[in-house]
């Protein structure tokens, strides 16, 4: 986590700095902090807080300007959120600044070494042993700062994605990386560097992304040089053109991203199947799908391994490929999966399903499964991210930029992907009739127009967060595919408003969760009225006659659920496979409305990050 920035160039890197930090601040907003270089002095500008924090205190001093800058927005690890702890951090003799975005592992042997040599400490940060091993190093062998950083480098066990800046030699910024991401914009006169490029959208669409274990340097008026870290070899970089534009990371007139993002599910998701969806040819194509479909049909198991939203996306597919393509599926949490010594078969497909495409457990378990031969394949939205790189092969969601912290249209656009792959699978392996296969097709084009009308629901919405935004506990049920939409609502709930809330098993509540229903306690219950709609209504009943308070989820028309709950929300009808596209937007309406009635900071919730690239 952490978001890093850094300017050299002929404009005033303040501004852009600071303008990068506010793009980078999904990645952690516990402390911000700014370096700047004038040509003579380094000056340091940092605080616990956020970004506006950092502009209110560094607009104190009236000399703060430079063309060269670097700018952290951190997401503590090793030491609390506060002032000293925050980046960039100086080495002892004050000549080099360093910005971090990772955990150096090895970080305290390292520490009692340089101690014994003499070095103090200020912070209780990993980061500040790094600047100064590179000052050590650069010091005892006398070398320029490039050759320090990566013998220093060399000595590090961990994930970093670093800006190493020397005040002797003003023009130049030394950045690496290995497990964290970094993204070099290439100017005119002028460079950037950060952790994606949406701090640099609007000088540059040329840029570099540096691989893992590369390092490279940026100097004025040079072409970048790129090398590898570990034997000092010259890379060839390649520089992309990139295809983000700025209306697509500005909240276009809503108050939070979190909104514009739900919002925007009926295009994003359109856009996830245009060109592979072709419902009036009756074909899906999709190329890494297509290119490997021998490695799917021969798949004896497809393992999904995943972590939070992306893992419930995950549990929707389970049903999906099984039902479609009858192929055994099992959804393994990243985090779980790699640290179990997992029986993992060459005849495994491993779906990795990440919107960011960095999280570190998502990336080691893929590792794992490669390791023990598995054909591995990824879902991400982040085009370029290092999970979309260290797959075999993978399909994009074309979900755009998402930026509020809690996941929605990656989301539905996943569960898009995941359900044309398994409608290509379950073409190719006759596991599903020609005319099923052809009313799935024509269901899927429809869906975002269906979900236009889900969104209809805000107002209601909303008027059932009025009731409830004060309750301490929230129950979400649901059966079947809707099973993981109730644990996805769930999740909404608590990372943004702080209410505890749970998802069940609809029929698990008489196993436990059912002692939990009194008067006061609102349960979520999504029974559209398919699938296992009749045993759902049991359920309602259940909760009824305990006194809970029932929030349905339901399909336009239901009358009987209606006659027992105290609120319905309606959603247009679909089959039950596709439901869980639709029957998770009012969910989301339902937590977005709650986090800002009770004055949360949705977009930013505390504790979290959107891209989680620690373990
Ligand atoms: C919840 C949320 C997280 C992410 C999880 C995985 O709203 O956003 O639970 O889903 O951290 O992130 P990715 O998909 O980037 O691997």
């Amino acid at each position: 986590m952490c978001g890093i920035v850094g300017y050299i160039g002929k404009r005033d890197a303040y501004s852009i700095v600071i303008k990068g930090l506010k793009r980078l601040e999904y990645r952690g907003y516990d402390s911000a902090g700014i370096m700047l270089h004038d040509g003579k002095e380094l000056k340091v500008s940092k605080t616990k807080g956020k970004v506006t924090d950092l502009e209110e205190v560094s607009q104190k001093d009236n000399n703060f300007f430079g063309s060269i800058g670097m700018g952290h927005t951190r997401w503590a690890t090793h030491g609390v959120p506060n002032d000293v702890n925050s980046h960039p951090h100086l080495s002892n003799s004050g000549n080099l600044a360093i910005i971090h975005n990772g955990i150096i592992e090895n970080y305290e042997p390292l520490k009692k070494e340089l101690i014994k040599r003499g070095y103090v400490f200020h912070s209780d940060t990993d980061t500040e042993v790094l600047i100064n091993l590179i000052e050590d190093v650069q010091k005892k062998e006398n070398i320029k700062l490039g050759k320090a950083v990566q013998i220093a480098l060399n000595q590090v066990v961990g994930a970093y994605a670093i800006a190493v800046f020397d005040k002797n030699k003003p023009d130049e910024i030394i950045v690496a990386r290995l497990g964290s991401p970094l993204a070099i914009g290439i100017g005119d006169g002028e460079f950037f560097v950060a952790s994606d490029a949406s701090p640099f959208i609007e000088y540059t669409s040329n840029a570099i992304y540096l691989e893992d274990e590369e390092m490279a340097i940026v100097r004025l008026h040079k072409p970048i040089k790129v090398r590898k870290i570990k034997d000092d070899s010259l890379v060839d970089p390649y520089v992309q053109e990139l295809k983000m534009n700025l209306e697509q990371i500005e909240k276009g007139g809503y108050d939070h991203f979190m909104m514009k993002e739900i919002y925007e599910q009926p295009n994003v998701i359109k856009d996830t199947y245009r060109g592979r969806l072709l419902a009036n040819k009756g074909i899906i194509q999709m190329a890494g799908v297509e290119d490997n479909l021998e490695k799917f049909l021969n798949a004896e198991r497809i393992i999904i391994v995943a972590c939070g939203t992306s893992w419930h996306a995950g549990l929707v597919a389970e049903y999906i490929f099984e039902e479609f393509a009858r192929i055994p599926v099992e959804v393994e949490y990243a985090s779980e999966f790699r640290y179990r010594n997992p029986i993992i078969n060459k005849k495994d497909v491993v779906v990795a399903i990440s919107q960011s495409g960095e999280t570190a457990d998502t990336l080691a378990a893929i590792k794992l499964a490669k390791e023990n031969g598995a054909f591995v394949f990824g879902v991400c939205n982040v085009v370029g991210s290092s999970i979309s790189r260290e797959t075999d092969a993978g399909a994009y969601t074309h979900a755009g930029p998402e930026i509020g912290v809690a996941s929605t249209k990656a989301f539905t656009t996943q569960i898009t992907v995941l359900t044309l792959i398994a409608l290509r699978l379950a073409k190719a392996k006759g596991t599903m009739s020609n005319s099923d296969f052809h009313r799935y097709l024509l269901e899927l084009e429809m869906i975002p127009e269906k979900v236009e009308e889900a969104l209809e629901t805000n107002e209601i919405a909303k008027k059932i967060a009025n009731i409830y935004k004060d309750s301490p506990n929230c129950l979400y049920l649901g059966r079947g595919y809707n099973f993981p939409v109730a644990l996805e609502g769930a999740l909404k709930l608590k990372e943004i408003s702080y209410i505890h809330a749970e998802g069940y098993p609809a029929a698990e509540m008489k196993h436990g969760p059912i002692a939990l229903i009194d008067e006061s306690m609102p349960v979520v219950v999504i029974a559209p009225k398919m699938g296992h709609y009749d045993k759902v209504v049991s359920n309602i009943q259940e909760i009824k006659s305990r006194s809970g308070k029932i929030i349905a989820v339901v399909t336009k028309g239901d009358t009987q659920v209606r006659d027992l709950a105290d609120h319905v929300i309606e959603i247009p009808e679909t089959s039950d496979a596709l439901s869980p596209l639709l029957t998770t937007i009012p969910l989301q309406l339902l937590s977005y409305h709650i986090a800002v009635m009770r004055g949360c900071n949705v977009d930013q919730p505390r504790n979290l990050a959107k891209s989680v690239t620690v373990e």
